[in-house]
């Protein structure tokens, strides 16, 4: 490999000796350095090699998220028709996939190997949606730098993360893969997800670079219906969609992904304002982008022509990379001949592509990550496991706790129940690659490591996921099947409430199975699938205390088991480590602190519901009389649980908001701070959040907007004083005409411990 190498650096290099770049910080110098030798390489390419630059094909597999896949890959390699493979991963794979590319292709140009690295790679943490409850940015970030050196270890360069698409509408399946629905935390999230997994320089063999997906909107799909229209104004998208894409180019990454579905009418893989205007000339974005898997070819569905004129819309919009469909491979050149497309549109998408590369620092080793030893070396290590305990335990949110039911006894019996307590198989949640779930912590294990030999634990199944074969079939693949136990379901049923009568407390573990959320898992009904619901309903009949252990990769309607069970407690898919992090939980080894970053409504015919609404010209509160204002009249206008919401333990008690100032002029900083005392038993951590209304303004502006928050950690009795400084940045909105800027008036300062139980405190601030 070594002798590869050298024979790769004597053809590319020439004059130029690699030194070792801070890609973090790339200087004049490095940019320049970077531009002599693209365009060196790059006068020696012929067009063929430059169109084969900007083609990525998958090798199928568990990253095949489309009906086609790539033939012909080693021919292809080898006549440089390929820049990049996604879907493969193991030193083994890799390792001989890039010596196809430097051995035997004509200029020995590096390949680069891209992978669904979501939340983790070996050592899975919890899905995206229950790491975002944590409001842990430093949790956050380190579950992305681990990812990022176990999928290094294993040959890896480039990870298809962080999804950062805010999603308002749980019927939508990948809301799981996202961070919710505010705009300002999920900006927190891509910029500590950008920087875990690019490092410090991307060049260091541990680092991977990001692609930031999916490129735009794509959490705003019609009905919530999976690849679906979007449409919506550029309010607010600027205001609500679009700030995590842009907090994530300024933190650095290094590629972003186009999205499926239209943006203004055009769809985002040729939509030229949007790749080019926007991401490129307004944010400064320096890297490449890639289309989803076979988005360019879709553009066909979405009505704009056969594939080569899709190809050439696309490539002119500014998308360097087509991901799977060949579009580009196949008809760039074409197009050249026809004056459909441009010379320098070609190569300044091969340019991106070899500029990533570059920054990778591949044509310094392409081998730079395959590493047997470090393969063997750095995956799922104990470390790893242990932070991966660590992170689920602060991503669950308890959204009961009715006469504290929780945390258990470590004595006693307990009935454990529901076809998600003994399995696997379900808890490393949807978008696994290579995460292996007989590795996996059950809750029954859990459970034994954790509660001590003074707990006498008795199982029953109690019902199967879902005994609906649609459902069933729909949200297993990849040739796997919904493990069924045959027997009738009241037979389960009745062996469930027989332990349960036994039992001093019943612990129910239910809810979505891996895959009934994520990529094509859209629902119209988010209630936990029935057969577990009847289940519930006999177990509650017992009058035991009931502990729902709730698996999710959505918000669920919870309204029946809200007013049933004594205790509810929502654990995501928490991951490898999920068993021993929900006993921590259960039995108080850990408090959990964890709060709820999208809206859970009462019913699915409130969706789209979220805290950040308009107040509408009638709105209604719940007080006055009813008719002729904005609601139902079947269910009230709020949620079954707001945004940010999460029990503990223990109490919390706020004072009311202390200002420093009622009025302030132009750049002065307004302090607001609140007083927080652990009034319960136990030492807990909670989010102080704050939130900033603004009831005047040339537009109509949201009923509050999140603008910040610390998680404080408190003994029982303590107090603590939390102090946030507001400045006029906080005060910012996009005016119809787009114009970001602050507008002179009353301003409310919201503080508490979610988004509806709130301290208030008014301001007026002038220019
Ligand atoms: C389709 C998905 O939309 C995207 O998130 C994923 O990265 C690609 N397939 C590659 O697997």
């Amino acid at each position: 490999m070594k002798k590869c190498f050298s024979i790769l650096k004597a053809v590319l290099l020439s004059a130029f000796v690699i030194s070792s770049y801070s890609a973090s910080a790339q200087t004049h110098a490095g940019d320049a350095k970077m531009n002599a030798f693209v365009s060196n390489l790059m006068s020696k390419m012929t067009l063929d090699e430059k169109i084969g630059q900007l083609n990525l094909v998958t090798a199928g597999g568990q990253s095949k998220t489309g009906s086609v896949v790539n033939e012909g890959v080693e021919g292809k390699i080898k006549s440089g028709a390929i820049g990049g493979i996604f879907g493969i991963y193991g030193t083994k794979y890799i390792g001989t996939a890039q010596d196809l590319a430097v051995k035997n292709s004509r200029l020995h140009i590096p390949l680069i190997f891209g992978l669904d690295v979501i939340h983790g790679h070996r050592t899975i943490f919890p899905i995206p949606l229950g790491m975002s409850a944590s409001w842990d940015m430093g949790l956050i970030e380190k579950s992305a730098r681990i990812a990022a050196e176990e999928a290094t270890a294993e040959g890896i360069n480039w990870v298809f993360s962080p999804m950062v698409d805010i999603a308002r509408d749980a019927r939508w399946g990948r809301i799981s893969e996202g961070s919710g629905e505010d705009p300002w935390l999920g900006s927190q999230v891509a910029k500590a997800m950008v920087h875990g997994y690019q490092g410090s320089n991307m060049k260091n063999a541990d680092a991977v670079m990001a692609c930031v997906k999916h490129f735009a909107l794509y959490g705003g799909a019609e009905a919530g219906r999976e690849y679906n229209t979007v449409d919506m104004s550029l309010i607010k998208m600027y205001q609500d969609y679009l700030p995590p894409y842009k907090a994530a180019v300024d933190a650095g990454a290094g590629s972003f992904m186009s999205s499926f579905n239209t943006v203004n009418g055009v769809p985002a893989t040729a939509n030229q304002w949007l790749l080019t205007d926007l991401l490129r000339k307004q944010w400064g974005f320096k890297g490449f982008v890639v289309s989803d898997y076979t988005a360019v070819n879709e553009l066909s569905s979405h009505g704009l022509g056969d594939l080569q004129q899709v190809s050439a819309l696309a490539l002119k919009a500014g998308l360097d990379m087509d991901m799977v469909g060949e579009g580009f491979l196949t008809t760039l050149k074409k197009s050249l001949k026809e004056g459909k497309v441009t010379q320098a549109e070609i190569d300044l998408a091969c340019r991106r592509v070899l500029e990533a590369k570059y920054k990778l620092g591949l044509f310094d080793n392409p081998n730079k990550s395959i590493n047997a030893d470090r393969e063997k070396r750095d995956e799922l290590t104990d470390d790893n496991r242990k932070f991966a305990r660590q992170i689920a335990e602060h991503s669950f949110v308890l959204l009961k706790n009715q006469g504290q039911t929780l945390p258990l006894k470590k004595s006693g019996t307990i009935a454990l129940v529901g076809p998600l307590a003994d399995n696997h198989l379900e808890m490393l949640g949807t978008w696994v690659i290579a995460g292996d779930p007989n590795k996996s912590v059950s809750v029954k294990e859990g459970i034994r490591n954790v509660a001590g030999d003074n707990v006498k634990v008795l199982y029953a199944r109690g019902s199967n996921i879902t005994d609906d074969s649609l459902l069933s079939s729909r949200s297993y693949f990849f040739g796997q099947k919904q493990p069924m136990d045959g027997r009738a379901p009241q037979v389960m049923i009745d062996e469930a409430v027989e332990t349960a009568k036994k039992a001093d407390v019943i612990v129910a573990v239910v809810g979505e199975s891996a895959n009934m959320s994520g990529e094509s898992s859209s629902r119209s009904d988010i209630n936990i699938p029935e057969s577990q619901r009847d289940l519930l309903k006999a177990l509650a009949k017992t009058g035991k205390p009931l502990v729902i252990v709730l698996f999710n990769g959505r918000p669920l309607t919870l309204t029946w088991e809200d007013k049933h069970a004594s205790a509810i407690l929502d654990a995501w898919a928490p991951g490898t480590e999920a068993g021993n992090a929900i006993a921590d939980v259960l039995f108080g080894n850990y408090n959990p602190a964890g709060k709820i970053t999208a809206t859970f409504p009462r019913s699915v015919g409130q969706i789209p519901i979220y805290y950040n609404h308009k107040n509408t010209g009638r709105p209604f509160d719940g007080n006055g009389p009813a008719k002729f204002k904005s609601d139902y009249i079947d269910i009230s206008n709020d949620p079954l649980y707001p945004f940010g919401y999460g029990l503990s333990y223990t109490t919390f008690n706020y004072s009311g908001v202390k200002l420093n100032k009622t009025s302030l002029k132009g750049n002065e900083t307004l302090t607001a701070s609140v007083t927080v005392t652990n009034t319960g038993k136990y030492a807990g951590e909670e989010v102080v959040q704050l939130y900033i209304s603004d009831p005047v303004a040339s537009i109509s502006r949201s009923v509050k907007e999140l603008k910040n928050y610390q998680k404080i950690s408190l003994q029982p009795g303590e107090k603590k004083e939390v102090v946030f400084n507001i400045t006029t940045n906080d005060l910012k909105f996009y005016d119809n005409q787009l114009k970001y800027d602050w507008e002179a008036g009353k301003f409310i300062v919201q503080i508490g411990t979610n988004s509806s139980d709130i301290h208030v405190a008014s301001v007026q601030w002038d220019k």
